[in-house]
């Protein structure tokens, strides 16, 4: 079985995710970020492995027009996963939604509890809560790569409170709403040494340098990669994260995150 690994992460936690996987599982790693420039997605894979984190309950904007720029999904067996901060809400639900408006089927999707990253509200979680969560994904990671590689289908890791399902579809699109405008609360500290990685980190390419200082333009989707590998961490969000730690996946680094975005 060769299968088509894709994946998107603003902090690691998804590709590092992504990386394990590809370890068990005979299969390749395709950044999202890189082809998502492409009119249409061709891949000969019959096994499409796709792995994004939860963005306010659901998913985020780039894995959908992803989605739809794959060719011939109705003839794959696809899977998710999902890495997420302890609230990973209806995000399978979602996402299943989706590839149905594409023709295409979900084989199973999984959720993976990882430190969160969202910064605006917290730093980086404490060392042992990050080796707690580290340890109870490489009991989970042989779960998922047999599940796959025995070609199953059926399970789909969503929260079962009709509530959540209510809660998380409402929070979700008014967020998805109001991305791009919440951007204005980004801002440079002195310790910007106008080295340009943040122009190059940038996913979807919403960086500029003005004289050396970045300026967004209006299409962010909030990973946070910017503010968070900045390597002065001169860029901040709002009146909080000059307090916030930030965070990474240790097993992840800055040129991995590069390399994602690279066109
Ligand atoms: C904009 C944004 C929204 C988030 N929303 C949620 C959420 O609704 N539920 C949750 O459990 N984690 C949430 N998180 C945390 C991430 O899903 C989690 O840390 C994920 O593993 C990050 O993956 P990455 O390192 O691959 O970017 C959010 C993070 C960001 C940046
Ligand atoms: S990555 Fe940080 S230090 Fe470098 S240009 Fe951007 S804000 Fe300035
Ligand atoms: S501007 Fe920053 S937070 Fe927004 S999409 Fe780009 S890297 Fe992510």
């Amino acid at each position: 079985m060769k299968a088509d690994i894709y994946y998107f992460t603003g902090t690691g936690n998804s590709l590092a995710v992504a990386k394990d996987i590809a370890k068990e599982v005979d299969g390749e790693l395709i950044s999202i970020p890189y082809v998502i420039g492409k009119d249409t997605i061709k891949t000969s894979a019959k096994v499409i492995i796709i792995i994004f984190p939860v963005y306010y309950w659901g998913v985020p904007l780039i894995i959908e027009r992803f989605i739809k720029k794959i060719e011939n999904l109705n003839n794959k067996n696809i899977y998710a996963i999902a890495t997420h901060g302890g609230g990973p809400g209806v995000v399978i639900n979602i996402f299943e939604k989706m590839i149905e408006g594409c023709s295409g089927k979900l084989a199973a999707g999984f959720t993976v509890n990882m430190p969160g990253n969202y910064v605006v509200r917290y730093g980086a979680f404490s060392e042992e809560k990050q080796k707690e969560l580290f340890e109870k994904w490489g009991d989970k990671v042989k779960v998922i790569a047999e599940y796959i590689k025995d070609n199953k289908r059926g399970k789909k890791e969503n929260s079962n409170m009709i509530v959540n399902l209510l809660i998380s579809n409402l929070i979700h699109n008014y967020s998805v709403k109001h991305m791009s405008k919440v951007e204005k609360n980004f801002w440079v500290d002195e310790k910007c040494n106008k080295c340009g990685i943040c122009k190059r980190i940038c996913p979807v390419s919403n960086i500029d340098l003005n004289s050396g200082n970045p300026v967004w333009n209006s299409k962010c989707e909030q990973c946070f990669a910017c503010l968070q590998w900045c390597p002065q961490e001169a860029i901040q969000y709002g009146k909080k994260t000059p307090m916030h730690k930030r965070y990474h996946h240790p097993n992840v680094d800055i040129s991995d995150i590069l390399n994602q975005a690279k066109k």
